[in-house]
C-alpha cells in the first residue's frame, strides 16, 4: 500500500485533494497533516474521516523534528504539499508567519524527505503546490508560462517563490524527485470567507458592504477547485521529476464584473430585486502592491498530460453559491469567534 502525506489537507484546496485521493485510490493510505490554523477545518472532511485508508495528524510543518519523526515512523512514499499561509492581505499584516510556514515549513519537509529517502528514491515523489502569484503581475496582454521569470510582489508570493526555489534546489542539488505546479485563483466549496468570492457571498447574504479594492479593475483567472484537484492527481501520477506545470482556467474576470455576476445570482436566490445588492458595492483603499492581472497559459499541462478544466464558470459559480446556501452552518461557524476580529481589523466597521 502506497503511503502519501498530504499537508494542509484540512484547508480549502487540500480537503478536495484528500477527498479525491481517499476515494479514488483505496490502495493508497492518505495521511493528512494539518496544524488546523484558522483556515483548517475538519468539518471539510466529515464524509471521508472514517475511511480505512485515511489518517489525520495534527502537526505544524515548522516543527522540523516532528517532520523527521513522522517520515521515519510512516515511511511515506509521496508528499503532496499544500500547507501554507495563503491570504495576501494577512501576509501584508504579518509577513513572518508566511516566512515560517511557507519557507521554513517547506524546507523542513524537504529535509525530512531527503533524510529518509536517501537510500532508495525509487517510486518516491515530492509534489509542491504553488501559485501563479510567483510570476508577478501582467499588463493587459499576455499569459504566464512555465518560462516566465519570478517577480513576486507581496510577502505571500515572495514566500511561495522562495519555497519553489528551495524545492528546485533540492532536486538539482540532492536529486530529490520533486515536481511543482503553479495554479491560478481557485473558487468553490469550503473556501474560507476571507477570499473574494466567499467573503462577498457572505456579505451579500448578510446585506453588508462589499469592500472592492481600488477601482475593481484587477483581473484574476478563476479555476473551480475540483479541477485543480484533478490537475494535481494527473501531475502527481504522470508528470516527470523536476518539471513545473501551470494550471489555470482561461477564465479571466475583472473583479467588478465578477462581483456583478455574483450579485445577480445571489439576488435571484435570495428573492431580491435583480441587481439590488449592487448598492452594497463600496470602493475602498487599494491593497498595497496589488497585482493588476494574472492569467495562466496551461497548454503544457493540457498537451503533455491531457488535463483540461471540466466546468464552465457559469456552472461553477452556481454550484459554489448553492454549496454556501446549503452549508450555512459551515459559513456561520467559520465566521464566528476570531473571524470578527480579523474582519474589523481589515475592513473597520464597514
Ligand atoms: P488554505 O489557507 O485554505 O489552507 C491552508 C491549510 O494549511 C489549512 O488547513 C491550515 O490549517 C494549514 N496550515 C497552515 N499553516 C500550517 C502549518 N504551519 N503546519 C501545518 N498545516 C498548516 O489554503 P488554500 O487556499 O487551500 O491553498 C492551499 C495551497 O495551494 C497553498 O500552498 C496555496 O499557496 C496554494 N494555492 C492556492 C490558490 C488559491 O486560489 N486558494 C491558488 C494557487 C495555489
Ligand atoms: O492566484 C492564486 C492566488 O489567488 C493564491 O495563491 C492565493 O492563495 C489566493 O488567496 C488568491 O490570491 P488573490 O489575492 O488573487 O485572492 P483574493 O481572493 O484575496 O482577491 C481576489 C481579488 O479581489 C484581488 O484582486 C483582490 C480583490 N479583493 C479581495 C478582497 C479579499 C477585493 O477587492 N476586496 C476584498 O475584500
Amino acid at each position: 500500500m502506497k503511503k502519501i502525506l498530504i499537508t494542509g489537507g484540512a484547508g480549502f484546496i487540500g480537503s478536495h485533494v484528500v477527498r479525491l485521493f481517499v476515494n479514488k485510490y483505496p490502495d493508497y493510505h492518505i495521511f493528512n497533516l494539518d496544524k488546523l490554523t484558522y483556515a483548517g477545518n475538519l468539518l471539510n472532511l466529515t464524509d471521508i474521516e472514517n475511511k480505512p485508508n485515511y489518517t489525520f495528524i495534527k502537526g505544524d510543518i515548522v516543527d522540523g523534528d516532528l517532520m523527521l519523526s513522522l517520515f521515519k515512523t510512516h515511511q511515506f512514499d509521496g508528499v503532496i504539499h499544500l500547507a501554507a499561509e495563503s491570504h495576501v492581505d494577512r501576509s501584508i499584516e504579518n509577513p513572518m508567519e508566511f516566512v515560517m510556514t511557507n519557507v521554513v515549513g517547506t524546507v523542513n519537509l524537504l529535509n525530512a524527505a531527503k533524510a529518509v529517502w536517501k537510500d532508495n528514491l525509487e517510486g518516491k515523489r515530492f509534489y509542491h503546490v504553488s501559485t501563479d502569484e510567483v510570476y508577478g503581475a501582467l499588463g493587459h496582454e499576455g499569459f504566464f508560462t512555465e518560462e516566465t521569470a519570478y517577480d513576486p510582489h507581496s510577502p505571500y508570493s515572495a514566500s511561495k517563490a522562495s519555497s519553489d526555489h528551495f524545492v528546485r534546489a533540492y532536486h538539482d542539488t540532492y536529486g530529490l524527485p520533486t515536481i511543482i505546479s503553479n495554479c491560478s485563483n481557485n473558487y468553490g466549496p469550503n473556501q474560507f470567507p476571507e477570499k473574494l468570492i466567499p467573503l462577498f457571498l457572505n456579505n451579500i447574504r448578510n446585506n453588508k458592504p462589499l469592500p472592492v479594492y481600488g477601482k475593481g479593475e484587477n483581473v484574476r483567472d478563476w479555476l473551480y477547485v475540483i479541477d485543480h484537484a484533478a490537475a494535481i492527481d494527473v501531475i502527481y501520477h504522470k508528470g516527470p521529476d523536476g518539471e513545473t506545470y501551470n494550471i489555470g482556467g482561461h477564465n479571466e474576470w475583472k473583479n467588478i464584473d465578477l462581483i456583478k455576476v455574483m450579485i445577480k445570482a445571489m439576488d435571484k436566490k435570495l428573492g431580491r430585486e435583480p441587481g439590488s445588492s449592487e448598492k452594497l458595492i463600496t470602493y475602498v483603499t487599494d491593497r498595497a502592491g496589488h497585482d493588476l492581472r494574472y492569467a495562466i497559459d496551461s497548454s503544457k499541462l493540457q498537451n503533455e498530460l491531457g488535463w483540461k478544466p471540466s466546468l464552465q464558470f457559469e456552472e461553477g459559480i452556481e454550484k459554489t453559491i448553492d454549496w454556501y446556501f446549503n452549508n450555512e452552518d459551515w459559513l456561520d461557524s467559520t465566521t464566528s469567534g476570531d473571524y470578527q476580529k480579523y474582519y474589523d481589523k481589515m475592513y473597520g466597521n464597514r
